[in-house]
């Protein structure tokens, strides 16, 4: 709410200090119950030479009640401000709509995103799931800022895991179907553990797909084309959509170049028969091995190369667990110490590991966790809870399928990326908690209120909204482009889930204490009263539609 801000900063001037400065600080206090608005005062301190308590007690002592704020008071080295609730809510609701949060802050600028990010013939695991759920959401939320977003799905399509495959299909013929590829697949691997001949019979193979090698290719292309099949099925399911697909292969050749290049230059040098960049600080990167082959973070080195050329990028993120940070940490000091002045405009963006009854989720030969299933399951799993709920629901098949998505995509968002998942149904079905149902099942009360009441009024009165519980939902619907500036800004989309989890539990409240006593309830018999709540219920319902969107979650309007 720029000009409640906007006033606080003026106060600020008001008692000498610099109004940039001020105009920056001003923030939402964590403690609600303190105020509306705050001034945190370290920043002024030193340019005052005066400790923050001193400087937060002088601007409280320059206030004088205005139009926007109606009181302050220094507490510590804060100073905390009440707004006009009137004036705040008049311009709060009418701003919630389904444009909410948007902003051109990003206009003219391009982030890649590279996300997904799977492995050919192998099945998608969870930790690709995770990075499928992020990286569209951060997708989402950059493209609402006004950022060009280019993502970009990078495929694992060479090494030994192809070799595997034609292992397998060596011992029991072309596969047809994803599913036969997956069990020709296992097979070929259980083979090469088994058998260090197989083995070497893997490396042959991948081997000759990096000197493209028709057969190979041949069999590389079938494998792409029905692995992309499958995993298109999950990604439909989540809302995934990238714009550009990018194989690891296409930069196989290019490898080999850059390391000679590298080694003519100075840049790289001989290591143990292979080649590394040396990073400075960091173990040095292995760019070539000492049987000539090239790594995945050489190709990486060249994708990185190669996406500038072609996006120009502002930054470009690397949605990938958290295993991989090592790599990551070693790829960017290598892209800098050959002198790319770019280097620094890449991040890792690391997210935690997927646990599934305390140990990590991930296929061991022959009983994979396959994201198709997981899905699948949640679908079932949501249709019971669907039944039992509200039997009388129509079309409860695509309503549970909307659910269970919801579920395994807020378990990914719900919280602060970095940590670990521990994956469990009924935690993350439960419609009363921390989760995508619960969100989608308040937004639907709202939808049936709505519903109820005849949709949101043209005319309503703001000061008609005077209760506590109702000035706790203006304040948070008014965060909203807050939130979404942080999630995209840090690549924390939980600022955002947090937001709309708060939201959602305060209108629960709102509506508990309405069944109650009567006079809360939003159809209540007074029509100014009640055009004025149905008013604040239809910015509630928006607000959390706007935000379940930018997740990658479908708002529901009944379940
Ligand atoms: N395919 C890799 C894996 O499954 C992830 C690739 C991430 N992106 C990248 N540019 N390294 O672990």
């Amino acid at each position: 709410m720029k000009e409640f801000e906007e006033a606080v900063a003026r106060v600020a001037e008001k008692a000498g200090l610099p109004l940039d400065l001020a105009r920056g600080a001003v923030a939402v206090p964590k403690e609600r119950d303190r105020g509306d608005l705050s001034l945190p005062c370290f920043p002024f301190a030193k340019a005052l030479g005066q400790p923050p308590p001193a400087v937060a007690a002088r601007v409280a002592k320059a206030f004088a009640p205005d139009e926007w704020l109606v009181s302050a008071e220094a507490q510590g080295p804060f100073v905390n401000f009440r707004v006009n609730r009137k004036a705040f809510t008049e311009r709060t609701l009418p701003a919630a709509g389904p444009e909410s949060g948007r902003s051109a802050e990003g206009n003219g600028k391009t982030i890649v995103i590279d996300y997904g990010s799977p492995n050919l013939a192998k099945p998608l695991l969870f930790h690709h799931l995770r990075s499928a759920v992020i990286g569209q959401a951060l997708s989402n939320l950059f493209r609402w800022r006004g950022y060009r977003v280019v993502g970009l799905n990078y495929l694992g399509d060479v090494g030994t895991a192809l070799g595997k495959l034609m292992v397998g299909i060596e011992a029991s013929g072309e596969p047809r179907t994803i599913d036969e590829y997956k069990r020709t697949y296992v097979e070929g691997s259980r083979a090469c553990a088994a058998d260090p001949a197989k083995m070497d019979r893997a490396r042959h193979w991948a081997k000759r797909l990096e000197e493209d090698d028709p057969e190979a290719i041949r069999h590389w292309e079938k494998a792409r084309a029905l692995s992309l099949r499958a995993f298109g099925e999950v990604y439909d399911r989540l809302g995934v959509r990238h714009d550009v697909v990018d194989g690891e292969r296409m930069y196989v050749r290019r490898a080999q170049e850059l390391v000679d290049r590298l080694l003519r230059d100075g840049k790289a040098e001989e290591s143990e028969g292979g080649v590394v960049i040396p990073t400075g600080g960091e173990t040095p990167f292995l760019v070539r091995k000492s049987d000539g082959t090239t790594l995945y973070g050489t190709r990486d080195i060249v994708a990185a190369i190669d996406r500038f050329e072609r996006f120009g990028f502002e930054r470009m993120l690397y949605v990938v667990d958290v295993a991989q940070e090592q790599h990551f940490r070693q790829l960017f000091a290598s892209l800098a110490n050959v002198g790319l002045d770019w280097a620094g405009r890449c991040e890792h963006v690391a997210f935690g590991q997927v646990l599934v009854g305390g140990s990590r989720a991930k296929t061991r030969e022959g009983e994979s966790v396959e994201l198709i299933d997981v899905l699948r399951e949640g679908e079932k799993r949501a249709l019971a809870v669907v039944e039992e709920k509200n039997a009388a629901l129509k079309d409860k098949e695509s309503v549970a399928r909307a659910v269970g998505t919801a579920a395994v995509i807020f378990c990914d968002l719900g919280f602060p990326i970095r940590k670990n998942i521990h994956f469990d149904w009924d935690e993350i079905l439960s419609f009363d908690g921390r989760t995508g149902p619960y969100l989608q099942y308040v937004h639907a009360s709202a939808c049936s209120i709505l519903r109820k009441g005849g949709g949101a009024p043209a005319a309503w009165d703001a000061s008609r909204l005077s209760h506590d519980l109702e000035w706790d939902l203006v304040r948070r619907i008014a965060e909203l482009p807050a939130a979404v500036g942080r999630a995209a800004a840090e690549c924390e989309p939980s600022h955002l889930s947090s937001l709309l989890y708060d939201l959602a539990r305060e209108f629960r409240s709102y509506h508990t204490a309405g069944a109650r006593d009567a006079t809360l309830r939003v159809l209540t018999d007074d029509a100014a009263t009640r055009a004025a709540r149905l008013k604040l219920t239809d910015a509630v319902r928006t607000t959390l539609a706007v935000g379940l969107r930018l997740l990658g979650i479908e708002p529901l309007e009944e379940m």
